[in-house]
Parts: structure tokens; sequence; C-alpha cells
């Protein structure tokens, strides 16, 4: 079985404490933190940018798995480097040269990944796949800008066209992760998994994560 992990979005964390809210998510179990940036051009929302990344690298030792909303990822690889990020995921609607900017991520020593909206076919992801550009997929189970908002199931059989073309890949599902919806992402084929506002709003993150954890456990599918 490869690894489940999960990883809380900041994004649903409180802005004017945000280091508390990634220490939090640390100390709950997490396996890596989950930082949503976003330009108001390629998402219509504005969240926050390397700043954010460095102020989470300083103060947890779990990785930066960095989502890239942004339409010219290109220009601000090396920047969010810098700033920490351990994995960068870019889209595969953005305007800039996959597979160069995944090259660029790599040949950087960090983990290159492809995220894909929910109405782009999974065939746009086959060429990254296949040489081999990325070390994890994310697929978007809501349309990109905002957290909280209601999981789309039709994206599974997304899941289960990767798992079976890339039993290696990690499978990431990003939007509307709960206690209900991550056992048939499991299912389908994902192994990590972002949840925001789930998480955030819970008295208990730990048991929420262990939760989360367990249920993705017992419900993986390498294929359906
Ligand atoms: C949405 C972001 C998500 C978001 C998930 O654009 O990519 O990571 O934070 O939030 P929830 O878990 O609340 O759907
Ligand atoms: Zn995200």
């Amino acid at each position: 079985m490869p690894d489940i992990q999960i990883m809380p979005s900041i994004l649903a964390a409180d802005f004017g404490r945000l280091a508390e809210g990634c220490l939090r998510a640390e100390e709950a179990g997490a396996d890596q933190i989950h930082v949503d940036v976003m330009d108001g051009v390629f998402v219509p929302n504005i969240s926050f940018g390397p700043e954010a990344v460095k102020a989470s690298a300083a103060v947890v030792s779990i990785p930066q798995n960095v989502h890239l909303m942004i339409t010219q990822p290109q220009n601000y690889i090396q920047t969010f480097v810098d700033a920490g990020a351990d994995t960068i995921q870019i889209h595969v609607e953005s305007k800039c040269d996959i597979q160069e900017v995944l090259a660029e991520i790599r040949g950087l020593g960090k983990r290159p990944a492809i995220t894909i909206n929910p109405e782009t076919p999974v065939e746009s992801l086959f060429p990254c796949l296949d040489n081999r550009w990325v070390d994890e997929v994310l697929i978007m189970s809501v349309h990109p800008g905002f957290g909280g908002q209601k999981y789309i199931a039709a994206v599974e059989e997304k899941i289960a066209v990767i798992r079976r073309r890339a039993d290696w890949v990690d499978i990431a599902i990003d939007g509307g992760i709960d206690g209900e919806t991550v056992g048939p992402a499991a299912a389908a084929g994902a192994n990590l998994f972002v949840a925001g506002s789930y998480l955030y709003k819970q008295a208990d993150m730990a048991a929420a994560i262990t939760n989360l954890r367990e249920t993705a456990q017992d419900n993986f599918c390498r294929a359906l």
C-alpha cells in the first residue's frame, strides 16, 4: 500500500495566527502542510504567497506541499523553493511550458507535481505520467479558489484512470474532503488527502486526522 498521508490546508486557518495554525496541524499528526497560493487571475480569489510558505516552514518540520493557482508559475519556482517548498504543484491549465517547469522543480531537488481542474480531461496528464515528469498528481475535487465547497464525486473516475496507468505515483485529492468523502476517494486510488475546513473546524484535530487516515487505509484500492 502506498503511504497514506493527510495534508491540512492552511487556507482554512486563522490568517492572523498562521504560525499557530501550522503548528496545530503538525501537533495533530499532519504529514504535510498544504499551502494554497492564489493570484486573483488564475482563480477568483487572492490568498497568500511565498512569505506564507516561509512562515510555515519556520515553525514546523513536516514538508510544505505548495499548490500554485497562479497564471505564470514559471516565474516563481525558485522563489517558492527558497521559501521552503518541498512539493510544488502546478496546474496543467496554466500558461507555461509544463515539462520545462516540472523539470525546473526537479532540478532544484524538489518534488514536481501536476494538478488538474474538475472540468479538464484526464488525458491532459498522460505525458506527465508516461514520461515521469511528476512524483505526484493533485486531483481537484472542487473548482479551485475557495475552501468549504462541496466535493465533486465525478472526479473519482479520473483518480482510477491515473492509478491504473501509474501505480507508482502519489495521487492527492483536494476539495471537500471529510469523514464521508475520504473513503470513496481512497477506494478510487487516492493516497494523499488535502483537507481544509473539515480539519480546522474540529475541536480535536488529532482525532479527525486519525479518523481520515484510518478510513483511507480501510478503503484504499489500487485499481477500480
Ligand atoms: C481550493 C484549495 C483547497 C482548499 C480545500 O482552491 O485548493 O486546498 O483549501 O478546502 P476544503 O477542504 O475546505 O474544501
Ligand atoms: Zn489546494
